[in-house]
């Protein structure tokens, strides 16, 4: 059989294999890329849409048996790769930042600020290129969560800034355009000054995702961001205790209005692990964040259990997933980034296509 042939044989077994996400194949999808094939030798690359990809082992698997069973076929190398695919931006600003994620929550308190940390954190720990924007102006916490010394950030040219850097991600926070300590003295406004700051004069770079750590609250700094930002989508983060799911409820809500899509809710401090037990205590209610999906027909991402090493790591400035990446929370950490980055791309799947029917689901 000639090497052509052969690589027939080859795509139309790989045809077979699916992306559970996209809910198609991987050829259709345009993920088999630099095949070649000589005397029975088959190499490739799979090059999926994140390198967070949640299926990315099982995709591998797959794609190395079916097309080892291909007669004719003596070795098969395949070779993961992602390119994160932009968004469609109707706004020139932060151009060349593909996603825009905002983790949100109604109520303060519940753990925003840790979540879009290791969110952030898991995605840059996959090959991402990932910033990481403290959009809490009155309470900016991210840098005590990284461990970064207060500083004036570095200025550029025509009025921008450089981004704080540290464990390969880019950080902006309020907490740097003030003296150590000091609160900033704003009124409501110029809130909305600062934020149009950091989206328009923030020397970025290239990046995959950007996370934004918003504030609590459906307040001005949220209106200013949904309305100014090219969001790509809202991760909501809520507590299982009803108040805070009530405030959860306004948050889905508020970005529905504005029309950024719902990637989805997180249920943070859901449960609790004792040492040496493998079994989950759910110390409050259970359920409720699923619960909230179901209703509103958004994903649920995942349940992050409560844990101190959670609180050491924010504390300290070492985020728990660096500290110790196979902890209980570590691993929610990072099945979350993977739903998160699975439902972006399943939206840039589907752009160009009408709009999902959540916003029916709940008004209905
Ligand atoms: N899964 C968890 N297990 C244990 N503690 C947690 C967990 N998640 C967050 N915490 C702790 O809860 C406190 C509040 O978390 P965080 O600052 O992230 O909340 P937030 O929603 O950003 O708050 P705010 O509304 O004030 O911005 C912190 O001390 C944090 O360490
Ligand atoms: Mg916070």
């Amino acid at each position: 059989m000639s090497d052509q042939d052969l690589q027939v044989r080859v795509i139309a077994e790989l045809k077979t294999v699916m992306d559970p996400d996209l809910n198609k194949d991987i050829v259709s999808l345009g993920f088999i890329k630099n095949m070649n094939v000589t005397g029975g030798n088959v190499k490739f690359q799979v090059e999926l849409t994140t390198p967070a990809c949640p299926v990315k082992e099982q995709l591998k698997t797959e794609c190395e048996t079916k097309v080892r069973a291909v007669d004719g076929v003596k070795n098969v190398e395949v070779e993961m790769t992602a390119m994160v695919r932009p968004a469609e931006h109707s706004q020139p600003i932060l151009e060349n930042v593909k996603n825009i994620i905002a983790v949100a929550s109604g109520k303060g308190g519940v753990g925003k600020s840790t979540v879009a940390t290791n969110l952030a954190m898991a995605l840059q720990m996959t090959g991402a290129k990932v910033g990481l924007m403290d959009a809490d102006i009155y309470g900016p916490s991210i840098p005590q969560m990284l461990g970064i010394p207060i500083s004036a950030p570095k200025g550029g040219a025509d009025n921008k800034f450089f981004p704080h850097e540290q464990y390969g991600l880019k950080v902006v926070s309020a907490a740097f355009l003030s003296k150590e300590g000091q609160p900033l003295m704003l009124r409501g406004p110029m809130l909305g000054g600062i934020i149009q700051q950091f989206l328009q004069n923030v020397e970025w770079g290239e990046l995959d995702y950007l996370v934004i750590d918003l504030p609590p609250g459906t307040g001005d700094v949220q209106l200013t961001l949904t309305q100014r930002a090219p969001l790509s989508g809202a991760v909501v983060v809520t507590t299982p205790q009803e108040v805070s799911l009530i405030d959860a409820e306004k948050g889905v809500r508020m970005f529905d209005s504005v029309k950024v899509p719902m990637l989805g809710i997180v249920e943070n401090m859901s449960y609790f692990v004792c040492d040496g037990c493998d079994k989950k205590h759910h110390i409050f209610k259970s359920g409720g964040g699923q619960t909230l999906a179901e209703k509103f027909k958004v994903p649920f991402l995942n349940e992050i259990p409560l844990v101190g090493e959670v609180v050491e790591g924010g504390d300290k400035g070492v985020p728990v997933i660096m500290a110790d990446p196979s902890s209980p929370a570590s691993k929610a950490y990072k099945v979350l980034a993977g739903q998160v980055a699975a439902q972006l791309s399943i939206i840039h799947s589907q752009e160009g296509k009408p709009a999902a029917s959540f916003e029916l689901a709940w008004k209905g």
